[in-house]
């Protein structure tokens, strides 16, 4: 094909795909092919703006190691990762709510057992958890699979500290047999994404601040029953209504509730000021059954 123009070169592209052996990846490119083009027509892409575009993708892609996740973050601060989260977690009403992973999670953190202390010596005010795993109709979930992760009162998760030689503020636990669970740990507090790469940059240029409000992070894994990715996000927060990554539902907020000091819900008696936080999850069921268009 020759003396391709302006008006002619989007389906000249998409013919080229005609021979594509897998239907989906067609499909997708097919999509991305006719979204790009009606883009650069609908702003008129200058040459200039092309190729700032490309050095923009490349910086995210150096700083990108197996540490840092610079293309995640392009996509969570592009609202991408929370459309994709909520495509494809429609759940019946009364089920927890899905809310984006994020990059800090880690596998096999440390088991503990209920009751254990999961900040590890993170940085932070003493934080008691108290929760419950149930499935839609209240019924206990036993034995589930709860991974927790949170930063520390600095605004860092473990993993972003060069130095980490241990887990901290991260681990793993099941529900017991009603389905409750509790540990420590310490008080979430709001942290900006990091943002000295080109997406910090790029929310710079765009007036945006680069804040979360503060969260914890929850992943909970039972047989019969949907994986739940969610937070549990703390009211009163001054970012709940701007989160850099657009992941607050109004559902996942809950009450930190503050002490000054006094007996915390295992038992010991804590002379600094020190929080409680409880949270029921209600899962939904594998099959699926009653899934609704969000
Ligand atoms: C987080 O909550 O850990 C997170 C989510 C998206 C981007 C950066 C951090
Ligand atoms: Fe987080």
């Amino acid at each position: 094909m020759r003396n391709v123009d302006e008006d002619t070169i989007t389906q000249i592209v998409l013919a080229r795909h005609a021979e594509a052996r897998n239907p989906r990846l067609k499909q997708i490119m097919t999509s991305v092919v006719q979204h790009l083009h009606a883009f650069a027509r609908d702003v008129e892409l200058t040459e200039e703006e092309w190729f700032a575009g490309i050095q923009f993708l490349t910086d995210v892609g150096h700083i990108t190691d197996d540490k840092r996740q610079e293309f995640i973050l392009l996509s969570d601060t592009l609202g991408l990762s929370m459309l994709v989260t909520a495509l494809n977690n429609r759940k019946p009403v009364g089920c927890t709510e899905s809310t984006v992973f994020g990059p800090f999670f880690v596998e096999n953190a440390p088991e503990y057992e209920n009751g254990d202390d999961v900040a590890n010596g993170a940085k932070g005010e003493p934080c008691f958890v108290t929760g419950r795993v149930t499935g839609l109709a209240g019924e206990p979930v036993p034995n589930a699979h709860i991974e927790v992760w949170q930063a520390d009162s600095d605004g860092f998760y473990d993993v972003q500290y060069e130095d980490a030689t241990q887990s901290q503020g991260r681990g793993a636990l099941k529900s017991l047999a009603d389905g409750t669970f509790h540990f420590r740990s310490i008080t979430a507090e709001s942290y900006p994404i990091p943002h000295d790469g080109p997406v910090g940059r790029m929310l710079k240029a765009l007036g945006r601040h680069p804040w979360r409000p503060a969260h914890l992070h929850f992943m909970i894994d039972a047989p019969g029953y949907e994986r739940l990715i969610t937070h549990v996000f703390r009211s009163g927060d001054e970012y709940l209504d701007s989160d850099a990554v657009f992941g607050v539902r109004s559902s996942l907020i809950a009450n930190w509730q503050r002490h000054e000091t006094g007996n915390a819900p295992d038992g010991t008696q804590i002379d600094t000021p020190f929080s409680t936080l409880d949270f029921t999850f209600v899962l939904n069921r594998a099959d699926g059954a009653g899934n609704r268009r969000a």
